[in-house]
This record gives structure tokens, sequence and C-alpha cells, in this order.
């Protein structure tokens, strides 16, 4: 992935000389000729590496460092000192800033210093995914059925080959837990799961989600945004309801999966990333594409491999195993001991047809455990709609 630094000079002639050469050196780089502008591009995360001026027009530029630290992923931030500054560069350095370069600039070492502090973004970006990966550790249970065991095996393939993955099933059924086990279980799981929501997104809004775009690219496109298949690069792109996916942009994913490069809306410059695909829809993608609402060629490109979670209805010896996953999980959360269910109460769920899947299933533990004041859950803890068929 390319590192992004964001160069914070008022002097446009220092930013134009430092930005060619950064771009012959193979980085991209974010110009912010005031405090409040860099303050504005750290806070959004779009600066890797931050070149900080100290004296700017609206301010003292070390107090930028505060919300650079603030980041999960914090920006090393190379200080440009002027003559006589060097009392501020040591306190600057106790406050966390990773290099000072003093003025004028000796591009040599500009170079050193970037590359040094490329390193550590590197190695703070693996962090960052390892911390959240382990956050997400517990959030799966397998259940015993054999439908279940099977789509784990494959997905553990998939995850091994780092191919491309079609998950379908209904709603709740745990699709995108699925995908993040993918993540975890693969080579991948140290780099990032980008998830995209197709149907929560405005389509005119998809493709610059996907690619990005210039500065200028479009009206109120002020300045250069990444899109997540870059933001994702070396790790996966989760599409989560491909269905919605009008089929135009479907033909511009499809070109971007198979080429693994793409444009940023409004540019030239080829993107070349390395990412695995996986996508999940709960409407039927072949009937679609027999109607002409989804393209075969990407359905194929994304159906390497098929994983089909099967409703929890046809999987109901999966359903002890999950209460007891969720009451343990939730006992902590909610500062509970509650540590069992009676007979009862579980034959009413594993009674029930469960619509909602597991979704269902879970909030309906939840509920229970919020009105159960003894230790064990019962039939009075369940709403009438799930005891009705005893
Ligand atoms: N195997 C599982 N183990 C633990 N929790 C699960 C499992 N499967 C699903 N869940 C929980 O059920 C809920 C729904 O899961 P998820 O969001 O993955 O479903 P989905 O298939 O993507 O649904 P939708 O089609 O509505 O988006 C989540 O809160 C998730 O944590
Ligand atoms: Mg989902």
């Amino acid at each position: 992935m390319s590192m992004t630094i964001l160069i914070v000079d008022d002097e446009e002639n220092a930013r134009h000389n430092i930005g060619k050469f950064l771009t012959a050196k193979g980085y991209e780089f974010l110009e912010a000729p005031t405090l409040e502008d860099a303050k504005g591009f750290t806070k959004r995360g779009d600066a890797d590496i931050i070149l900080l001026d100290v004296q700017l027009p609206d301010g003292y530029g070390p107090t930028l460092l505060e919300d650079a630290n603030r980041m999960p992923v914090r920006p090393p931030v190379i200080m440009i000192t002027a003559h006589g500054d060097i009392d501020m560069a040591v306190d600057s350095m106790k406050n966390g800033a990773h290099d000072f370069l003093q003025k004028p600039i000796q591009l040599e070492e500009l170079e050193k210093s970037i590359r040094r502090a490329s390193e550590i973004v590197r190695m703070r970006r693996e962090l960052d995914h390892l911390r959240r990966a382990q956050q997400q550790e517990h959030d799966f249970i397998l259940g015993k059925s054999s439908a279940m065991q099977s789509v784990m095996n494959q997905a553990q393939r998939a995850a091994n080959a780092s191919v491309s993955v079609l998950i379908t099933g209904e709603t709740g059924t745990g699709k995108e837990v699925l995908a993040r086990a993918i993540h975890s279980l693969g080579s991948r799981s140290d780099k990032p799961f980008i998830a995209i929501n197709c149907a929560a997104i405005q389509n005119t809004v998809l493709e610059s989600e996907l690619f990005g775009y210039e500065a200028g690219a479009f009206t109120g496109a002020e300045k250069r945004k990444n899109g997540l298949m870059e933001v994702a690069d070396g790790g996966i792109l989760f599409l989560d309801e491909i269905s919605s996916m009008p089929t135009d942009m479907q033909a511009k994913l499809l070109r971007a999966i198979e080429e693994q490069a793409f444009r940023r809306m409004g540019g030239t410059k080829l993107i070349k990333v390395d990412l695995q695909i996986l996508a999940a829809s709960n409407r039927d993608l072949k009937k679609m594409m027999d109607e002409g609402g989804f393209r075969d060629d990407l359905y194929y490109r994304l159906k390497v491999v098929d994983l089909h979670i099967p409703p929890l209805r046809e999987r109901k010896p999966d359903i002890p195993e999950l209460v007891g996953f969720f009451m343990g999980r939730n006992n902590p959360r909610m500062g509970l001991n509650i540590q069992d269910i009676s007979p009862q109460a579980l034959d009413a769920l594993i009674d029930h047809d469960w619509p909602g899947n597991i979704r269902e299933l879970k909030n309906i533990i939840e509920r229970a455990m919020l009105f159960c004041d003894d230790a064990v859950i019962d039939l009075a803890h369940l709403p009438a709609e799930h005891v009705k068929a005893l």
C-alpha cells in the first residue's frame, strides 16, 4: 500500500518542491497550508506520515502532535525546524515526534527519515489489525451440525487458498460473521478486513467509496480520497449485500477484481492492489442473473467457493450450543451470572422456526437474561410467540 505524506507548510513553493520529490520517490502526498487544514486531514486518518512546519499562520505546529497521537494508527510526525528551534524540537521529540529536520531541507535526509517512518507505519498498522482481530476472536461459534462443519471446512480451504468466496444465506444466519472468520483463519489475518454494505450506500456514492477519487473529480470532491479497495490492500474486501449493486458498477468491479488494479475517479494513475474478495447476499443471485439483475461474469468470478449457511431451523441441533455461547458472553457484559436454561425453555427454543435466524436467537437470549431474576432462564422469560408452539 502506498504511503501518503501530509506536507504542512504555509509556503506554497516549499510544498510544491517537496511534493514533486516525494512523487518521484513513489509516495503520495497531501498539502495543508494551515494548521486547521492539517488537523482535518489528521483526524480523518488521511495522513500516514506528517511533515510539519513549526510556525504556521493560524497556530503553533507541534499542537498537531496531540491529534496525531490520538489516532488508532498513529502517523509519525517529522518536524521541520528553523535554525535556533532546537529546544522546541527536543520538546516535540518528548511528545512523540518521530524526527526533526533542519531548514533548508536536504532531500536525501528527508527521504531517509520518511523511509524510517514508513517502516513504523507498517508496523503500527499490523499491530492495529492484530488488536482488532483479537477483539473479534470470540465472536464465532460453529455448532456441531454436519451442515456447519462442512461450511467451515470449505471456509478454511478458501482462507488458505485466498480465493473469492460467495456467502449466501437468509438474514441473520451469520454471513458477516463467517466472512470475518475467513479473514482470521487465513494468511491475510494481519492485514485489513474492509466491509462495504452495498445496500446501505447510495449507488452514486458506491463508486467513489470503492475506488476513491482525485481532487476535482466531481463537484464536492475537494480533496483526494482513497477508495476502500486501496485501504483493503493486502487484505480482504467484503462486499456485503452485493445484490444491491447496480449492473454498471458490477462491470467496473469485475474489471478491478480481474486486473487487481483500478483508477481513482478522475484519476489516471493505475493503482495496483492485492485483494481477496468475499461477497455476501441474502437474495438468490442465480435467479437475479436469469432476470438480468446480476451479471453472470461477476457471479462466476465471485463464487470460486460458494458457501451457503443453512437457516437455523435446518440446524436445530446447534441451538443448545448457541444458547450457551450467548449466555456466557452476556453474563460479564450485563453484570449477571445466569448459568442455565430449563429443559422446557430450551425445548421451546428448539421448536421455534427462527425466521430471523441467529440474530433473532441472540436477541431472545439477551432479552430473557434481562427479565431473569434467578440463575435459570425459564419459559416465563421468553416472549409469548416463542412458547406458543408448546
Ligand atoms: N456462528 C455464530 N456465532 C456467534 N454469533 C453469530 C453466529 N452467526 C451469527 N451470529 C450473530 O448473529 C447476528 C447476525 O449475524 P450476521 O450479521 O453475520 O448475519 P448476516 O447473515 O450477515 O445477516 P443479514 O443478511 O441480515 O446481513 C450477529 O449479531 C452475529 O454476531
Ligand atoms: Mg449481513
